[in-house]
């Protein structure tokens, strides 16, 4: 028999209130399947086939009561951990006074998390405007920056992804997007940024497999960048919000952004997603507008809870702790690497963002399963491990990572 989603649904809540926290209850078995035979979702992505039931913290439970450790917040969202009960309780309260609101409006909450924004990213006097996806906000800078600059071509370096769809796209229509390979010094004479509305600046590529790059050449961009009109827009989508042991990724170097974006961390799971843009910026914007309607502006209920991650990640010492954490971890890595020289070819690392890269005769994707059958859900992608975890992970699940790993590098 499947079960109706209601009826799962109240199954789930009536065993999770006689469960205890540490144990995920047993809810269905093979027997007794939960999912039809015939999957009515679009196949975007490929799943496990693994039902989820329950998430909290830095572990996810599937409805045979298998515990997994999210080597990957999900899809590097959750930076303060599933299920956040500072972050519920918000959403909760909230939810009760306004969820969204029309254009006629101003709302308080909004304005706030800009001012916290604008702070944090130095762009005092500047005005920011709230969304809901990372690529939202990415094609939103961009249609900004060709509008201002009157430009029509973008400057990216290799293995960014910028936007799931439109000027941040990469496909062969795109036809604005010029790529720069990372670290190319010399490939950058050739570059008249003249031609350029905006170099869109992702300070770690998750996309790209965990590359960061040099800071000479990614200061040079930002010089040339400045000289000739072309704006700086740094994506934090993923690297935003502590991800890389510091507040944003782009403090790693020594440049100051015209806008900033950031999506995923910045709603710990809910979707909300901001682009702060300098003084000048909202400056020239105030000469020549455009209108810009998307009916999840601004909302109310994600500004909320990204005022309250900000509070948090203020207040609770977590980005030293990713910085910690994110330092044994890769030590741990390194050790791997080292007894295993034929098999990690390279180690890469920022924060709590990893990567083990394998040989290329190393067949990564069945250890990438392994890992998972053992309860570790890691990213893979081109033969690269990527852990990306809550950045509230201890040293004690590292521990338990590496040795599995371990054990499944041995094995081969
Ligand atoms: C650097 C970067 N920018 C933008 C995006 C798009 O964000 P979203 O998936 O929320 O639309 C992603 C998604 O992974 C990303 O990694």
């Amino acid at each position: 028999m499947i079960l109706g989603w209601w009826e799962s649904r109240q199954l789930i809540i009536m065993a999770l209130r006689g469960g205890t926290k540490q144990s995920s209850p047993v809810l269905f078995t093979k027997n007794q399947p939960l999912l039809s035979m015939t999957n009515p979702i679009i196949p975007f992505y490929q799943s496990t086939g693994k039902v989820v039931v329950r998430s909290d913290g830095f572990h996810q439970y599937d409805s045979e009561g298998k515990q997994y450790t999210d080597f990957d917040s999900g899809v590097w969202c959750v930076n303060l951990g599933h299920n956040h009960s500072g972050i519920n309780r918000v959403l909760q309260e909230q939810m009760n006074i306004s969820v969204h609101h029309g254009y006629k409006f101003r709302n308080l909450l909004s304005e706030h998390l800009s001012e916290k924004l604008l702070g944090l990213n130095n762009l005092s006097g500047g005005q920011s405007v709230f969304l809901s996806s990372g690529s939202e906000v990415v094609n939103l800078s961009i249609t900004l920056a060709k509008h201002l600059t009157g430009r029509n071509r973008i400057l990216k370096t290799d293995n960014s992804y910028l936007s799931a769809y439109g000027h941040g796209q990469i496909s062969d229509q795109n036809t604005g997007l010029q790529t720069v390979k990372m670290n190319d010094i010399e490939a950058l004479s050739q570059i008249d940024f003249r031609e350029f509305a905006a170099y869109v600046f992702e300070p770690g590529t998750s996309f790209g497999l965990i590359r960061f790059p040099d800071p000479d050449f990614v200061e040079l961009i930002a010089r040339k960048a400045r000289e000739a009109g072309c704006f700086l827009i740094a994506d934090e989508v993923t690297t935003g919000l502590g991800r890389t042991g510091k507040w944003f990724g782009y403090q790693h170097y020594n440049i100051q952004p015209d806008m900033v974006v950031c999506g995923k961390a910045m709603g710990n799971g809910y979707p909300v997603s901001s682009l702060s843009v300098s003084a000048e910026i909202a400056r020239q914007f105030e000469k020549s507008q455009f209108r810009y309607a998307q009916s999840h502006q601004n909302d109310p209920l994600g500004c909320a809870v990204a005022l309250e991650v900000i509070r948090i990640f203020g207040e609770s010492g977590i980005i030293r702790h990713c910085h910690e954490t994110g330092c044994y971890f890769r030590e741990k890595l390194e050790g791997l690497k080292n007894r295993f020289p034929g098999k990690i070819a390279d180690v890469r690392a920022r924060g709590l963002m990893l990567a083990a890269e394998l040989v290329a005769d190393i067949d990564g994707e069945s250890i990438s399963n392994r890992l998972f059958d053992d309860g570790f859900v890691v990213g893979f992608k081109q033969n690269v491990l990527r852990f990306m975890p809550p950045l509230t992970i201890t040293n004690k699940e590292t521990d338990l990572l590496v040795d599995a790993l371990e054990r499944n590098l041995s094995a081969l």
